[in-house]
């Protein structure tokens, strides 16, 4: 289930329902704000998983469900997005447990709203990529960095902090070095730090911060974009379905 990028009140309906009527919550500590967890009824088991292999979370999950108890496995954000859950959902297929998935905000979309930012700006970016640095993991070569940027679209970044001079190299080779990047740290938190600078200063902005972990990056021709720029779906000029012509 997805917790969203922290604010208690920006998780779902849904989601905090289910929290509140968790009888064993498992959760990502290290990004889930303890908050959350703290609307699990009083009696509710609480795991944290931050220092947990997949093997022993997935062995914990299944005895508790298996054991007739709910069972809500908490993300950060959405958990479609770097969270693992591909190999859950198989491991909890083959223990012969059925799931639900309750989507969450993401990180980028935490972002946006900081930044009081729309990110596809007609005539200028029409698309959102949302990627990764290489790193540890690994991204497959054909969505290099390089790759991506040659789009110029509006590009969100996770998990990228470690890797940002290298970040910014690869970025320069398709963005122009003034292309505004938004660098937003523990976005929605109560210490959420965000700043908007030139892509050419985003490697020594993210330094000169500390930044290591729980920074997303949105690269962005939309973040310059003009005042005048309209989008055709409210102009006077344009029908359709529900507001007719004349
Ligand atoms: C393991 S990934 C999970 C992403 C998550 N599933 C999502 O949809 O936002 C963790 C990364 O997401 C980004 N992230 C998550 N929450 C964030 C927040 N509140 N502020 C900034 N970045 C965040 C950071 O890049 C962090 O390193």
């Amino acid at each position: 289930m997805g917790a969203g990028p922290g604010a208690p009140d920006l998780l779902t309906l849904r989601a905090a329902r289910l929290v509140e009527q968790a009888e064993v919550l498992v959760w990502t500590d290290s990004l889930v704000n303890p908050q959350i967890a703290a609307m699990a009824p009083q009696a509710c088991e609480r795991i944290r998983t931050s220092t947990l292999t997949l093997e022993e979370v997935m062995a914990l999950v299944i005895d508790r469900a298996q054991s007739g108890k709910r069972v809500v496995r908490l993300h950060d954000g959405d958990p479609c997005l770097y969270g693992a859950l591909a190999e859950q959902i198989v491991r909890l297929a083959d223990a012969g447990l059925s799931v639900e998935v309750v989507p969450g905000l993401s990180a980028y979309q935490a972002a946006a709203a900081a930044l009081q930012q729309e990110l596809t700006i007609p005539g200028l970016v029409q698309t959102i990529v949302l990627s990764r640095a290489g790193g540890r993991t690994g991204t497959p070569e054909r969505e290099s960095l390089e790759r991506l940027a040659a789009l110029q679209a509006s590009l969100c970044l996770y998990l990228s902090a470690r890797h940002v001079e290298e970040v910014q190299e690869q970025l320069l080779q398709h963005y122009p070095p003034e292309t505004p990047v938004a660098i937003g740290y523990r976005l929605s938190w109560p210490d959420q730090w965000l700043k908007v600078v030139p892509l050419a200063e985003m490697a020594v902005a993210s330094r000169q911060q500390g930044l290591i972990r729980t920074t997303l990056y949105v690269v962005s021709p939309a973040l310059a974009a003009s005042a005048e720029a309209r989008s055709r779906l409210y102009s006077p000029a344009h029908n359709h379905l529900f507001r007719g012509g004349a």
